[in-house]
Order: C-alpha cells, then structure tokens, then sequence
C-alpha cells in the first residue's frame, strides 16, 4: 500500500505539518526530518573518530534535519561490519563523541547515537576479528554470504548486554541526546528476534517472548545505566521476510509478531520512547534500501567480500556473469516491488496503532525512500508515523530540508535515483552519491569531476591543523554560522 496521495493539500500545508516540532516523551526534535543512519569508513582503524566524521555529520546538520540518527556504532570490537567505523566500546571515545554533538548542535540539531552489534552479519571485521566466527542467536552461518556464526553462550549474552549498557552510558556522557538499538536488519539484535535466524532451544529461543529476552534486557541494562530521562529508541523489522531471497529459508517475524515484540520493549512505560520502521533481515535485502542493484559496482566491489563469507564466492561469480546477474537483478527488483518512496508506511502505520493502543507518548519514525514534502506529509497525517527518517536523498541532497521548505522535491534531475551506488561503493570508498548523472556539466569529464569533488570534499577540512584545504572546504567554512533557527 502506498502512503497516501496528498495531491489535495497546499504545499504549504505540506511544509508547516513538516517543521512542526516533535516531542518525544525525553527529547524534542524542531522537525520532522530526520537523518537516518549512513555509516562511511571515515574513521581510524581502531575506532577512534576523525575529522571527516564531523564534517560529514556537520552537512547535514548544516541542511537543516532536526536529529540526525548515527551511523552503525559497534558497542564491541567483536561486533563491527567494516573498519574505520567510529565505536563507542571504551571510555576513551567520549571525547569524540562529545565534538560531534557540540558540532551538530550549533545548527539547533540533535544527535542519536545507534548503538550496534554486528553478531555474525560482518562485511569486514578487521584484524581483531580474523579467525573468529561471529557471536549468534546460532551456530548456522549467514545465508547470504556465508559468514560463520557461533551461538552464544549465556555468559557472552551477559557480556553483550553490559556492552550496550555501557555503551549508552558513554552516549549520555557524551552529551548526545539519545540512543538507539539497531534491532533491525540481520544485525545481533535481529539475530535473536527473528523466528527465521534463532534456533536456540534455551531462555532465549523458540517463542517470541523468548527470543526478545535478549533486547529486553538490553533494555533495562540501559535503564539502569542512563536512568528514565534518556531518549532511547529501536529500529526494527516490521517484517523480517527472510526468505525473499532464498525461498527455503523461513520466513521470520511477521507484523503480528512484531506488536507483541514493540508491545513488550514498552516495558510498562519503564522501555524505549521510540520505534524506527525497516524492514528485512539481511543487509542489503531488496527492501532495504530500497532501490537497484548496480551490477558493474558490484562485481568491482564485492571482491572485497571474497575472503569472508564462504558463498561470497558464489555469489562473486553470479555478479559477474551477465545472465545470472540479471537474473538475480530481477529477482531484487521483483521482491523491492515497485513503491520505493515510503515503502514501510502501511506497516509503520499497522505498528504505530497498535502501539498507540498501549501508549500514546510513544513516537514511531518509518524510513525508506522519503525525498517528496506531499510524500512525507502524508505519511505523518495519515497516521503512518510522527516523523521520517532519511538515507540517499540526504547523500544526494544534504539540503534536503531546506528545498521541501520551499517545494515539492529537488528538481528534474537532481533527485536520489535511488540507484544504490552509494552503498555499493561504500564497502571501499568514501561514503557518498556516485550517480554520475545529477551532476553539473556538459561533458563526463566535468561531471566526473565534479562528482570526485563532492565525495572528497567530506575530507575538508582536514584532519592535520594546518593543512591546505579544497574550494569546496573554503566555502563551507564560510557557512559556519548556523543558519538561523528553521
Ligand atoms: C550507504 C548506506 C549506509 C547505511 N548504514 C546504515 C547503518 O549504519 N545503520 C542502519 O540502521 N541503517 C543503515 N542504512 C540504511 C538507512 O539508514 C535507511 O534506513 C535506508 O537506506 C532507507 O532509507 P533511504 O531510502 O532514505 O535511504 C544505510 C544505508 C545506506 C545507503
Ligand atoms: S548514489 Fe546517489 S542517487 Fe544513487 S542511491 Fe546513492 S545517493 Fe541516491
């Protein structure tokens, strides 16, 4: 079900149901718009936070989202994706965390920290992590590449569930203004959530009680640590459809599973605040993010994948050989279906309902697809959630905010294709939009330049104090200034 046609509202209609201000029970937000989470490897290997991260948490700040929702943020060394993401397992990295909040703050902006353990969904775990298999709900590896799994004993659960708690704490030092867990997408909270991935006999399998008993204590490990003032939401699957790619996979978590799983996070008001829609159980799965797969991207980056999971392999040759590629192409594209602007609304709404039924100071934010005011707008009017949370159209459009103030959606040409070159890229390059076709010029060369120009320019300024810095840096340190309040 789409999200409803608002063709019948004023634009401006549109724009003054967006930037209304947002109350969570803990925290309010000035907008509707929220930055979803975009990890980059912008960091140091061993998880310290630079330089690039700022500047590119700053452009978005600088665009005009109300909250920006972090990048993945490993509670553990044992449960990042890639190296060079900045981690929150120590106290030595509050002090980073703190120069990112006090930057985005200046722009009347606030800054969620996603809490994040990888279990045995890693890309690229890094040297700490050679040899190991990755902590699981399970013994059974990763279906889509292979990547070996070792179910957790009771004593790693506790040790984990400390991790994020300490995690939250180290958030809230910080001076951030909330977390969350990423619960969603084939990641360790899904991992124990989800009917189609735990098959663990003890406490923590089998019913659906059972296997939220994992993030439940999360939770309240979190409670303890940060107290009851502290924003705490999680981003979840709606449904997990697990077995959309592989179809003798089971399915997983249905919506009717996943109200009593939010019904049960609620914690008779002690839980979390907020839920963030997604959905599917792997990442990338066809509906997440939404959009394409770009075959020759793929095949020059997915190598990086081979010395991994043990179908990378596999799927390395299905990529690169022009039939099957299509034919896994068409299975994507067929599974995506053909809605991708507000593509979880209609579960995001069945969620918020019933949540609504229990609590109503409970807040419910849905991504996927969002860059159209009447688009968003209509999804907060027709009660599909309170706010929306957006990726690439952010990457391709970091004044996002600023356009739907004014109009519809970026103009012809200039919007997010949703073509998935961004995430494809993101397993080796720097994090950004590498659809060659938004941008300026009349030749490839100017448009590629262009494009390198606006990938690099997240390195500006740089690192070291005193080093030269590009054009484009120049003229973003002339915008400094907060703009004024939106
Ligand atoms: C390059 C890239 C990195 C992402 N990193 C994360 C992440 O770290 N954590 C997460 O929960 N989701 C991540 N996502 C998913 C987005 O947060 C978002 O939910 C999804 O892309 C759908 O929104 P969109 O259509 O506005 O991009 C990522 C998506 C992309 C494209
Ligand atoms: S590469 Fe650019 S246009 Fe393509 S999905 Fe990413 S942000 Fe959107």
């Amino acid at each position: 079900m789409p999200v409803s046609s608002d063709d019948t509202f004023l634009h401006e209609d549109n724009a003054a149901l967006i930037f209304e201000p947002l109350k969570f029970r803990r925290l309010e937000v000035k907008n509707r718009l929220f930055r979803s989470n975009l990890s980059g490897m912008f960091d140091d290997y061993n998880g310290h936070g630079g330089n690039a991260r700022l500047n590119w948490e700053e452009k978005f700040a600088r665009g005009g989202v109300g909250c920006i929702i972090s990048s993945y943020t490993p509670v553990a060394v044992r449960g990042r994706i890639l190296t060079r993401y900045a981690m929150i397992d120590d106290d030595d990295k509050i002090p980073f965390w703190r120069a990112v909040g006090e930057r985005v703050h200046k722009y009347d902006c606030k800054f969620i920290m996603q809490l994040s353990h990888s279990g045995r969904q890693q890309d690229l775990g890094g040297v700490e992590n050679l040899h190991k298999k990755g902590l699981s709900s399970t013994d059974k590896k990763d279906y889509f590449h292979g990547l070996l799994a070792q179910a957790m004993t009771v004593g790693e659960i506790q040790e984990v569930v400390e991790q994020f708690a300490q995690g939250a704490r180290r958030a809230r030092e910080a001076g951030l203004d909330g977390v969350e867990l990423h619960g969603a997408n084939g990641y360790l909270i899904t991992q124990f959530l989800s009917s189609g991935i735990n098959d663990r006999k003890d406490d923590y399998g089998g019913s659906w009680e059972n296997r939220s008993r994992f993030v439940l204590e999360i939770v309240r490990a979190i409670r303890r640590e940060v107290g009851p003032d502290f924003h705490l939401q999680m981003k979840i699957n709606a449904v997990d459809h697990n077995d959309w790619l592989y179809p003798w996979q089971k399915k997983g978590n249905t919506l009717e599973e996943t109200k009593k799983i939010c019904r049960l996070l609620l914690d008779g008001g002690k839980g979390v605040d907020a839920f963030h829609i997604s959905s599917g159980s792997t990442f990338p799965h066809p509906r997440n993010p939404p959009g394409d797969l770009p075959l020759l991207d793929l095949v020059r980056w997915y190598d990086g994948m081979l010395s991994q999971g043990t179908w990378a392999r596999f799927n390395y040759w299905i990529f690169n050989h022009g039939l099957t590629a299509r034919l896994f192409l068409a299975l994507w594209r067929w599974r995506r279906g053909k809605i991708i602007e507000g593509i979880n609304a209609a579960y995001s709404k069945a969620l918020r309902e019933d949540i609504r039924k229990v609590d109503e100071s409970i807040k419910v934010l849905c991504t996927g697809g969002f860059q159209h005011a009447s688009k968003i707008a209509g999804a907060i009017r027709d009660g599909s959630c309170d706010g929306v949370t957006i990726g690439r159209p952010l990457i391709a459009n970091n004044d996002l905010p600023q356009i739907l103030r004014e109009a519809e959606g970026p103009t012809a040409g200039k919007a997010c294709t949703y073509c998935n070159k961004c995430l494809i890229h993101d397993l080796e390059n720097p994090l950004g939009c590498y659809e060659l076709s938004r941008y300026e010029g009349g030749s490839f060369d100017e448009k590629w330049n262009n494009m390198i120009e606006e990938v690099m320019s997240v390195f500006d300024p740089p690192t070291f104090p005193g080093a030269p810095t590009s054009n484009v840096a120049a003229a973003n340190a002339a915008t400094q200034d907060p703009p004024a309040a939106q």
